[in-house]
C-alpha cells in the first residue's frame, strides 16, 4: 500500500504549517508514503489543450510530469494546501487542476481512493477545506478525514509585523506585541491539532490495511455528489 501526501504550500519548509500537518498524517498511516513539496516547483495548472482527452496522460512538460506516475500508482492521498486570499493557493490549485488529465473516457485511476485533505491558514482555514472536499467529490475521491490547522502569516517574519498597521499581527494582537518564537502561530504548537493528523494517519492506514473496497467507496461519493447536485438545483430554483 503506498500514499502519496502532498503540500501545496509554496513556502520553505521551515515555516509551512501545511508541510508539517500532511507529515503528521503521513507518518502515522503506517503505510509507505512519497511525501512531496510543491515548494520551488516550477509548473502551470491545466491549459485546456485536450491533448489527454485519448489516453489520460497530460503532455505538459514541466515540474509535474514526473509526478503523474506517482498519482496513478498511489492507493491513497494526503493533499494539503492553503489559504491564499480566502481561497486554496494557486500552487496546489494548479496541481489539482492537471488531474483532470484522469477523467476521460471513464478512466477510473482515481474513482474511490481514500484520501485525507489538510487545510492551513492564518485565520480561516475553512474555504481551503471546502474546496479539497469538492476536487475529491468530483473525482470521486472518497474523504476520510478534513484536517484543518492554522500557521503564521508572513507578517510574523517581515520585519514590519509589530508596527505595520495593515498587517496580520496588528490585526490580531493590537498595539505593543512584541513578536518571539514563542508566539508565532505553527500548528505544531497546537497539540489538538497535531493529534488530529495523528488520528486521521492511522485511521487512513487501518482503511488501506483492511482491504479498502474501492467500487463501494466510489458509489458512496456518486451518490453524495448526487446529493450535493440536487440540493444545489433546488435552491437555484
Ligand atoms: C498571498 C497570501 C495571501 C493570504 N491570504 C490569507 C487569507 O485570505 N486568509 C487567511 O486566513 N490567511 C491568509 N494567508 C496566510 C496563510 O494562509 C498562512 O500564512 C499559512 O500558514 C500558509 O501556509 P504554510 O504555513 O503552509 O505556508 C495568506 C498568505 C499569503 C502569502
Amino acid at each position: 500500500m503506498k500514499i502519496l501526501a502532498v503540500s501545496g504550500s509554496p513556502r520553505i519548509e521551515k515555516r509551512s504549517s501545511t508541510l508539517k500537518l500532511v507529515k503528521a498524517v503521513a507518518e502515522n498511516t503506517g503505510c509507505e508514503y512519497d511525501l512531496v513539496s510543491l515548494a520551488g516547483k516550477k509548473f502551470t495548472g491545466c491549459i485546456g489543450c485536450g491533448a489527454c482527452f485519448g489516453d489520460n496522460i497530460c503532455k505538459v512538460k514541466d515540474d509535474l510530469a514526473p509526478l503523474i506516475d506517482k498519482i496513478v500508482e498511489a492507493d491513497a492521498y494526503i493533499l494539503g494546501g492553503c489559504n491564499f486570499y480566502s481561497t486554496l493557493n494557486a500552487n496546489m490549485h494548479a496541481f489539482l487542476e492537471r488531474w483532470y488529465q484522469f477523467r476521460h473516457r471513464e478512466n477510473d485511476v482515481l474513482w474511490g481512493k481514500p484520501a485525507v485533505t489538510v487545510a492551513v491558514a492564518g485565520l480561516h482555514s475553512a474555504p481551503v477545506a471546502e474546496v479539497l472536499k469538492q476536487f475529491c467529490l468530483y473525482n470521486f475521491i472518497q474523504v476520510t478525514d478534513s484536517i484543518e490547522g492554522l500557521g503564521a502569516a508572513n507578517c510574523y517574519y517581515c520585519g514590519y509585523g509589530e508596527t505595520c498597521k495593515v498587517g496580520g499581527v496588528y490585526g490580531a494582537h493590537g498595539e505593543g506585541f512584541k513578536i518571539t518564537d514563542e508566539n508565532i502561530p505553527c500548528v505544531s504548537k497546537d497539540a489538538a491539532c497535531m493529534e488530529k493528523a495523528r488520528q486521521a494517519g492511522n485511521n487512513l492506514g487501518q482503511i488501506l490495511k483492511n482491504g479498502h473496497d474501492r467500487a463501494e467507496a466510489t458509489q458512496e461519493v456518486r451518490d453524495a455528489l448526487m446529493d450535493m447536485s440536487n440540493k444545489r438545483a433546488k435552491e437555484a430554483h
